[in-house]
């Protein structure tokens, strides 16, 4: 066999799942409604984009009309050039003019439960405007204006929705830090954007204990002098220090401005905000969007993902941080230029229980619930007596991103959460994307358990070879996107060259995303991993992920991390690392038990070559887990590189201690 030999087809899943027939009926119905209209609109869509993606800008609020679609020379996308758009009037003020200033906009819970229950916010369209507008003021006192870079380093409270929106308002590009990122991130970061504001709140809540943002500011504040005013949001009231002219509280420099604030009229490629996010290497890259086409794509996006509509008591709820790109599309831009209403969750999902997430499904009747595979794991992990306990019979679409997720929590999510009535959309897209880009239509797409299935509309997928040419069925290549669409990244701020390095190098002319991926004969996308987890054993190309969806098929196994390794006579070898459920013993009976497992479900040659068990596998702020650092415990290297992102340092202290 040559060197590039694929594996074909290595998790044979044969399960197919048709939209419940009653969905359209539940959801007082379905923008898509079967797979012909979607293959119909699909092929329409890619045929003539610009009369695809020009009628659903109409649908938005401009200021002045676009004079063109798209302007197209790879790597550079403009759309809707000429037009003028602000993000916040689609967002807010459009509902409040078309009288729906009443309805509810974000609903947020906040995560300590007292005697009376736990804090909730209802925040309407009218009152988002109202306080957006002032906020909006509030900065422009400061010497806020057009252009400039505002960082947010916050907690999920409504000031961070309310912020966000007001930058959008005054044309002032936001920078969201997540807030469990380290005072050094935050120097990177308003160093890179040149950032001169920063938005904080004296801390934030989180499994009960306060994460002091604050502290993390002065603390990033002694290392950098770029930031020039910080505006601290009075949330937990624990102590923190307040520097003489430099910073302010939220409720002081609110306390007098107006409640009026025009919408600057921006141009469509104006930068809306700028967001880090780690590449290959150690440095964040700031991740540069634009307004008109973003805001397009989200809004369309969130409506057909999710299925959207409007009167039909719709409560979404994503539990992405802002922090995220997830975020910023679909709790805020997507969701609420939809006008339905965004619940935001302060907190922890077990907190004070296992059970947080499904109380508040109940207690707010939450109809779109939109999470991530590692989040599911975890709920598996817990037990289905939670959910149990709780009345999840309102929802109707059940979404989740981040990761490819492997089929037993699919099928968990479908069963115990769904109660096997609500489609998955499993939505594969980026940082850099903006939007969703692989995406099942709920009303109309089969859904296999794993695949992301189909392109959304407008989206110009594909699997192919350095050359560009499409491999054929059932066989790896690079997910590349062909044609631009409306919410791509426009750049890497200040760093030209790393844009068209990353993304328009591999393949001549397209969009690379980084992932691997294939296509089954049913045209359904499988994302095998990134490029850089894809692994070659023996000459063969294997997912990493596909190896842990074996791995965690068993009962076993709960969750599952494989990484290379270097191997003496394969080049690379397979270690797995694996959290184990409760009753099972980490012992070399498991070991042998669990490879024959792994061979059956992919073949010999995904068998893993180490399998090491460990009480939780280290993992970003975010849930990634770091496989880089379990390259290194693997090879038996000292863990090199940023790893300000770590969640748990003892995780990883113990893995190493473990090779004694
Ligand atoms: C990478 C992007 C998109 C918001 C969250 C992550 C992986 C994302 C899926 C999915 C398989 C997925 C890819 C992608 N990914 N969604 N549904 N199935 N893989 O954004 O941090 O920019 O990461 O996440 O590898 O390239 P991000």
């Amino acid at each position: 066999m040559s060197d590039d030999t694929t594996i074909q087809s290595v998790l044979s899943e044969d399960r197919v799942f048709d939209p419940p027939a009653d969905f359209a009926q539940r959801s007082g119905g379905a923008w898509i409604e079967s797979i012909e209209q979607y293959c119909e609109l699909h092929a329409q869509s890619i045929a003539d984009p610009e009369a695809f993606w020009g009628a659903v800008a109409e649908e938005l609020h401009w200021f002045k009309h676009w004079e063109k679609v798209v302007e197209w020379q790879c790597p550079d996308a403009r759309w809707f050039t000429g037009g003028k758009i602000n993000a916040c009037h689609n967002c807010v003020d459009r509902h409040v003019d078309n009288g729906f200033g009443d309805q509810p906009a974000i609903i947020w819970e906040g995560e300590p439960v007292g005697d009376e229950g736990p804090e909730i916010r209802t925040l309407t369209y009218a009152d988002m405007q109202r306080e957006v507008s002032r906020f909006a003021n509030a900065l422009k006192a400061q010497g806020v204006g057009r252009g400039d870079v505002v960082t947010l380093y916050m907690g999920m409270v409504p000031e961070l929705a309310i912020a966000v929106l007001a930058c959008a308002r005054i044309g002032a590009p936001h920078s969201v830090i997540f807030g469990g990122f380290s005072a050094q991130s935050i120097v990177d970061r308003v160093e890179d954007a040149s950032s001169k504001v920063v938005i904080t709140c004296d801390g934030a809540w989180r499994r009960g204990s306060v994460v002091p943002l604050k502290a993390n500011v002065d603390e990033a504040l002694t290392i950098t002098d770029v930031v020039e005013q910080v505006i601290v949001v009075k949330r937990c009231e624990n102590d923190v220090t307040m520097q003489e002219g430099r910073d302010h509280w939220w409720h002081d420099v609110t306390a007098s401005v107006e409640d009026e604030c025009p919408c600057e009229e921006m141009d469509s490629e104006d930068m809306l905000f700028l967001l880090y996010t780690s590449g290959s290497t150690g440095k964040p890259k700031g991740i540069v969007h634009t307004t008109g086409g973003y805001l397009v794509h989200t809004f369309l996006t969130s409506r057909y993902t999710f299925n959207l509509r409007h009167h039909q008591d719709h409560v979404y709820w994503c539990t992405a941080d802002v922090g995220w790109i997830t975020g910023h599309s679909y709790i805020i831009y997507g969701i609420m230029q939809n006008g339905i209403p965004s619940l935001m969750y302060e907190g922890a999902p077990n907190h004070p229980g296992p059970d947080r997430f499904w109380d508040i499904c109940q207690r707010h009747s939450v109809t779109h619930f939109y999470t991530a595979p590692t989040a599911i794991r975890a709920f598996m992990k817990w037990g289905e007596e939670h959910p149990r306990r709780h009345d999840l019979s309102k929802l109707q679409v059940l979404g989740t991103v981040g990761e490819p997720i492997n089929p037993e929590a699919w099928m968990w999510y479908h069963r115990v959460i769904g109660h096997e009535r609500c489609p998955i959309v499993d939505t594969w897209w980026q940082t850099e994307t903006g939007g969703h880009m692989i995406t099942p239509m709920p009303a109309a797409t089969p859904t296999v358990p794993g695949s992301c299935t189909l392109p959304f509309l407008g989206i110009d997928t594909a699997v192919v070879d350095e050359t560009g040419e499409e491999q054929p069925a059932d066989t790896g290549g690079m997910l590349v996107v062909r044609k631009p669409w409306p919410s791509m990244l426009r750049g890497i701020h200040g760093d030209r060259q790393r844009f068209i390095d990353t993304y328009f190098s591999a393949v001549d002319g397209m969009y690379f995303a980084g992932d691997s991926a294939r296509r089954d004969a049913s045209g359904n996308f499988w994302i095998m991993g990134r490029m850089d987890d894809v692994i070659n054993v023996s000459g063969h190309r294997l997912g990493t992920m596909e190896v842990e969806s074996a791995l965690v098929s068993h009962d076993a196994v709960v969750e599952a991390a494989v990484v290379g390794m270097p191997h003496e006579i394969k080049g690379t070898g397979i270690a797995a690392f694996c959290t184990l459920s409760g009753d099972w013993k980490p012992d070399d009976a498991l070991i042998d038990t669990l490879r024959a497992h792994v061979a059956a479900e992919i073949g010999a040659i995904a068998k893993p070559d180490m399998i090491r068990f460990t009480d939780a596998l280290p993992k970003t702020r975010s849930g990634k887990i770091m496989r880089r650092l379990l390259r290194d415990v693997a090879a038996g290297r000292e863990a090199a590189g940023d790893m300000t992102t770590l969640e748990d340092f003892s995780v990883l202290a113990k893995l190493r201690s473990d090779e004694d």
